[in-house]
């Protein structure tokens, strides 16, 4: 944000002159390579936040930023670093606690603060706070990724009360920033329904975005938003910020417009039935809360935040990506050693680096043979698989392809052996009905012997078969009911779930610290980044129609990079297999089809299209994503990829309108090029026996970002891309 301070030294005078600045106040300026926010510690104690915008030339000048307007009569915690409740107060709070004396009051005064250069690139500050009457501490964790624009924050809260006292709300963070108005687009969606896209002026009030679905959260609506400021911001032009709760349970994000026009922003778990139980001496760590500002648009907040994630977040965001063949939509729950050998050798015939077995391979007693038995029994099915996963891995190695397996192992069918042996691990209310989403429930996670068998099934997998290659984990049950037998506190439940998953994750990435593993979770229910954190992809979503598909990846791209999305050709919809294939290479590229079924030229298209997509995987996975003409406003979609040497690049349009004469009537202005550098144009992934209108050609990149291409899409040229190589 480049709010009125930022924009000129008159107008900051004048701003001085209107809010005189407190001379003995300290000032913290937390600076990234563009942007500045800055901190405040007053007479009062209390830290502020008293800018959020660009960064100032002389830092110095940090200092004259005034205290922001605050209405006649109003208490000074508009503007809180982290806002307690039950004192002066009478906004939202970030915390709200319980003292062990019962009261309820929290103030939070500076004590100290440290900054540590963890690198070149990352600097943490930590700010101590604590209360002047009561044992209770908070420390206020800013970690900046300076090149990337990016802050991660979070929140230490203890205490040393002589009893426990009661989390009532714990906010990951809290912002506030200063706009001539705000613009939030958030997301709602259900299942093969993900990321669909809302825009509206705040208001004055509070609009809050939360889950309190337990698990695979985001069904209705993920933990991703983004605000302009001052007006909405296109791809190129505006100041935006992005934010994204990193925790995989339920999270509040709460949007308060103050009376003095100002956004107040919390964000963190959702403290929702959820007052938190906390024992004296012992930390508890908020998840962390991840957000970026640019001025320069929607595209350039979305390079920053990929490329964070790619360089530190994200397992192995810098490394390759393994094409495959899924057998989930070819098979179902239909399949037996003969089959599968098969499509071990459809595998190695297509060209992809995996094969991957989907749901129905295990259960005995009550074998998996649909979705209402089996899950929680994780032993092979002998009827199915006589010779077990090695049979498999083996007839993989023979075929020169790797394998990887479906689980799905937070979850259990009441028609199972583990439930029939452990309902005490099961989440569920004692003394009330049963209730199911897919004939299924969830297990306790909370609960350290569960977490231990959950760990299990996965290691397991990897101890019995050391050439298992990748790992598809699913979650599709939402918890109703939510009720753990083994927690004293069941406030401390969906909480406590959440960390019993990490923990679980944790131990599998350090035992096994590069494997891939999808995020599925029936499609995108559970995409954030605290998960991201212990996969290489996600799945984001079961519709993988392409047109819908154009859209739903088109706003996932947002706030995650391409190579993090997987994305399978199957047989949705209407659209050729070429259609298909082009889509889905904007991602993590995967089949999902009966390749035997496919006809010569459909089998060949998808050959070369593999090749293809290894050509310029450089661009899709680790280059910069330029979202060139949106679906939503025209009649062609366009994206873009362009390596980080800015030498090789690749353009995708698609038709997604078919009224008449739909198509690209002008030229679409690339983007991300060297202006003085030569590009060699040419459309790829042409379906055997087509002929492209596009002439092979030579452009400068001055030329293909100012005068364009017309990629000529129109009825019988719905998909078409474009490859783009430097000419040296
Ligand atoms: C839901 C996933 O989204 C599908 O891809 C598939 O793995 C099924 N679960 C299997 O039950």
């Amino acid at each position: 944000m480049k709010n009125f301070f930022a924009q000129n030294f008159a107008i900051v005078l004048l701003t001085v002159a209107l809010y005189p600045f407190d001379t003995k106040a300290q000032t913290i300026p937390i600076e990234s390579k563009d942007n500045a926010i800055v901190l405040q510690v007053g007479t009062d104690k209390h830290v502020d936040m008293i800018y959020f915008g660009g960064k100032l030339s002389a830092k110095g000048e940090y200092d004259y930023i005034g205290k922001p307007y605050l209405p006649e009569n109003s208490t000074d915690y508009y503007n809180s670093a982290y806002t307690p409740s039950g004192s002066r107060n009478l906004l939202e709070p970030a915390i709200a606690v319980t003292h062990a004396d019962g009261n309820k009051s929290l103030d939070l005064e500076y004590v100290n603060h440290t900054i540590t250069k963890i690198n070149d690139d990352v600097s943490l500050l930590s700010i101590n706070l604590k209360d002047p009457v009561y044992d209770f501490e908070v420390t206020l964790n800013y970690q900046t990724y300076f090149n990337e624009n990016v802050t991660e924050q979070w929140s230490v809260i203890k205490h040393h009360e002589k009893k426990d006292v009661v989390l009532n709300k714990y906010a990951s963070a809290n912002l506030y920033i200063q706009a001539g108005g705000y613009w939030l687009k958030n997301f709602h969606g259900y299942w093969a329904q993900e990321m669909r896209p809302e825009e509206e002026k705040l208001t004055h009030g509070i609009k809050t975005l939360d889950s309190k679905l337990g698990s695979r959260t985001d069904l209705f609506q993920p933990p991703v938003f983004m605000v302009s400021l001052n007006k909405p911001a296109t791809e190129d032009e505006g100041e935006v910020l992005y934010g994204n709760v990193e925790w995989s349970g339920n999270y509040r994000i709460d949007l308060e417009l103050d009376p003095a026009n100002n956004l107040r922003l919390i964000a963190g778990i959702n403290n929702y039935a959820a007052d938190y139980t906390l024992k004296p001496g012992v930390e508890f760590t908020t998840p962390k809360f991840v957000y970026t500002l640019s001025d320069k648009g929607k595209g350039e907040a979305s390079r920053n935040l990929q490329s964070w994630a790619r360089k530190y977040k994200i397992v192995d965001g810098e490394g390759p990506r393994l094409t495959l063949l899924n057998n989930w939509e070819s098979t179902y729950f239909d399949f037996d050693e003969p089959k599968l050998s098969n499509l071990l050798k459809n595998t190695k015939e297509l060209g992809v680096d995996l094969f991957l077995l989907d749901d129905g391979w295990f259960g005995n007693k009550y074998p998996r043979n649909g979705d209402h038995a089996g899950l929680g029994d994780w032993e092979v099915n002998k009827a199915k698989l006589p010779d077990g996963i090695a049979f498999l891995t083996k007839t993989a190695k023979e075929n020169g392809v790797k394998f990887g397996i479906w689980v799905e192992p937070e979850m259990v069918n009441p028609k199972s052996e583990l439930y029939e042996k452990h309902p005490d691990w099961v989440v569920k209310q004692p003394q009330r009905p049963e209730y199911y989403m897919r004939n299924q429930l969830v297990l306790d996670l909370s609960n350290p012997k569960v977490q231990e068998y959950v760990f299990s099934i996965v290691d397991n997998l990897f101890s019995k078969n050391p050439d298992l290659a990748y790992i598809k984990w699913d979650c599709n049950s939402i918890m109703y009911n939510a009720y753990s037998a083994y927690e004293k506190n069941q406030s401390n439940f969906y909480t406590d779930y959440v960390f019993g998953l990490y923990h679980v994750l944790d131990r599998l990435r350090a035992k096994y610290p590069k494997v891939p593993m999808m995020l599925c979770s029936g499609g995108g229910g559970r995409v954030d980044y605290g998960a991201l954190k212990y996969f290489t992809e996600y799945w984001p979503s079961d519709n993988t129609e392409p047109i819908e598909r154009v859209f739903i990846q088109w706003e996932d791209s947002y706030f995650y990079p391409a190579l993090a999305s997987s994305n399978h050709v199957t047989n949705w919809g209407k659209q050729p297999i070429k259609f298909r294939t082009d889509v889905a290479m904007m991602g993590k590229l995967g089949f999902d089809v009966v390749v035997s079924q496919l006809k010569p030229d459909e089998l060949a298209y998808c050959q070369q299209a593999i090749k293809t997509y290894k050509q310029y995987s450089e661009a899709i996975w680790h280059g910069d994503q330029y979202r060139l003409q949106s679906p939503w406003d025209n009649d062609v979609a366009s994206v873009m990829y362009v390596d980080q040497s800015k030498g090789s690049a690749i353009m995708f349009n698609y038709l997604v309108n078919n009224r008449y004469a739909a198509g690209t009537h002008l030229p679409i202005l690339l983007k991300g090029l060297d202006p003085d550098k030569s590009y060699a144009i040419s459309e790829v992934n042409l379906y055997p026996g087509t002929r492209s209108t596009i002439a092979n050609a030579t452009y400068t990149g001055k030329f293909l970002m100012t005068v364009g291409i017309n990629p000529d899409i129109r009825e019988g040229r719905a998909s078409v891309l474009i490859g783009v190589q430097e000419v040296k």
